[in-house]
C-alpha cells in the first residue's frame, strides 16, 4: 500500500480551513493507504505557549482529528514528541540544509516579521517538517496550499541526503503534496487565508449557534449592495466556496442561479449554507464530546500510536545511522 504522512499544529481546535485542506482528506485517503498522522507539538513551540495550554491542546486535537472520521485501526495517529526520532533527524537534515533555501520560505518571512526577536526555530521548522514525513518514507503528503513550499524543502533535503548517502539507489522519496479543490479556504474576513493566528475562523465544533452568529456577517460578492442587485459568486470569497465544499451539487447549483439572478439575498444564502454546515458539522461536534468524555481512552489510542509509528522511525534511524557512520558503537 502506498504511504502517505500528514501533521498538524496543536492549535487547540480544528477549524474549517483544516478540515476542508487537509483532514476530511485525511479521512478518505486512510482507506487504502498507509496512512501516519501526527499532532506536531514540536513544530508548536515555536511560537508563544504555556505548558498547560499545549498539553490541553494537544489532547483537544487528538480529539478533533478522531471526531473528524480518524480511524486508528485503519490510520497511526500520535503525537510528535512521543516519537523522539523525529528531532534526531531533524538535526541530522540541518547538517545537509543549506541557510538560503530556509530564508525564502515564505512562512519564515512572515512568522519572524511579527516578532522581535527570531529563534532559530522558526527558520528550522520545515526541515523539522522534512524530518516528519521522510522518517515514514511517505511518498505522498495531502496538505492545504500553504504547505506546498514547505514540501519543496522536504524534496530538496531527501535529494541532498540521497546525494550524499545513498548515491546509488535513492533511499529516501522525493515526497509529493496532495492538494483537494479547497485547497485554501479564506477566512470570515475574505482576504487572508482562514487561520487561528489571525482569528478569521469558523471552528469545527462550534454550536450551530455560534457557526451563525460567524457566517452572518461575513463578507460577500461586494458589488451586491442591495438584495435586487444581480450577484457574481465567484466573486463571493467566502459564502460560495463553503457551499462547493459543504452543500450538495444540486444545492450549489440553485445557489449560482439564485445569485446570480438575484433571487436569493445574502443572508436567505447564508441560511442554507448554514443548514448544509451543520449537517455535516453536528455529528462531528456529537462524537467530539463523547471522547472528550474519556481521556483515557483518547490517551490510550494516542499511546498505541506512537508505538506503531516508532516501529517505523526506529528502522529508518538505523539505516540512516548505518549510512551515516553514526553508528560506531553498536
Ligand atoms: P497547520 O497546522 O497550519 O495546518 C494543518 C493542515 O491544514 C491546512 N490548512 C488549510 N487548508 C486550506 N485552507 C486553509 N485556510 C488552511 N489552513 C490550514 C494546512 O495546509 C495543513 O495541511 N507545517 C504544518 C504542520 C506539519 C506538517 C508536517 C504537515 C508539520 N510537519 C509534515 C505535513 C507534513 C502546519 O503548520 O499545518
Amino acid at each position: 500500500m502506498p504511504r502517505i504522512f500528514s501533521g498538524i499544529q496543536p492549535s487547540g481546535e480544528l477549524h474549517v480551513g483544516n478540515y476542508l485542506g487537509a483532514v476530511k482528506n485525511w479521512v478518505a485517503l486512510q482507506h487504502g493507504h498507509e496512512s501516519f498522522f501526527c499532532i506536531v507539538n514540536y513544530h508548536a513551540i515555536t511560537i508563544a505557549f504555556t505548558p498547560d495550554e499545549l498539553r490541553r491542546r494537544t489532547r483537544d486535537m487528538a480529539v478533533s482529528l478522531l471526531a473528524s472520521g480518524l480511524d486508528p485501526a485503519k490510520a497511526v495517529v500520535f503525537v510528535q514528541s512521543d516519537v523522539p526520532e523525529h528531532t534526531e533527524l531533524g538535526w541530522i537534515f540541518n547538517t545537509i540544509t543549506p541557510l538560503g533555501e530556509l530564508e525564502r520560505q515564505v512562512q519564515f518571512k512572515e512568522k519572524s516579521a511579527r516578532q522581535e526577536q527570531v529563534m532559530a526555530g522558526i527558520l528550522n521548522y520545515p526541515v523539522l517538517q522534512a524530518a516528519d514525513i521522510l522518517l515514514y518514507l511517505a511518498d505522498t503528503v495531502p496538505v492545504g496550499e500553504d504547505q506546498v513550499q514547505h514540501l519543496e524543502l522536504s524534496r530538496v533535503v531527501a535529494r541532498n541526503w540521497n546525494a550524499r548517502f545513498s548515491p546509488d539507489a535513492p533511499y529516501f522519496p522525493e515526497p509529493q503534496p496532495k492538494l483537494t479543490p479547497t485547497r485554501r479556504i479564506a477566512g470570515l474576513d475574505g482576504q487572508a487565508k482562514m487561520s487561528k493566528s489571525i482569528g478569521n475562523t469558523i471552528g469545527l465544533l462550534e454550536t450551530p449557534e455560534q457557526v451563525w452568529d460567524k457566517l452572518r456577517p461575513a463578507v460577500t460578492d461586494p458589488a451586491r449592495q442591495r438584495k435586487t442587485d444581480a450577484g457574481e459568486p465567484e466573486k463571493c470569497p467566502v459564502i460560495y466556496p463553503l457551499h462547493k465544499a459543504f452543500s450538495p451539487v444540486p444545492v450549489v447549483t440553485e445557489v449560482e442561479a439564485k445569485c446570480r439572478g438575484a433571487g436569493w439575498g445574502c443572508m436567505d444564502c447564508k441560511k442554507v449554507l448554514h443548514t448544509h454546515m451543520m449537517e455535516e458539522l453536528t455529528p462531528i461536534r456529537t462524537r467530539a464530546a463523547e471522547l472528550h468524555a474519556r481521556p483515557k481512552d483518547v490517551d490510550e489510542l494516542l499511546h498505541d500510536g506512537a508505538r506503531r509509528a516508532r516501529l517505523v522511525a526506529r528502522e529508518t534511524m538505523d539505516t540512516v545511522r548505518a549510512r551515516m557512520g553514526l553508528d560506531a558503537s553498536q
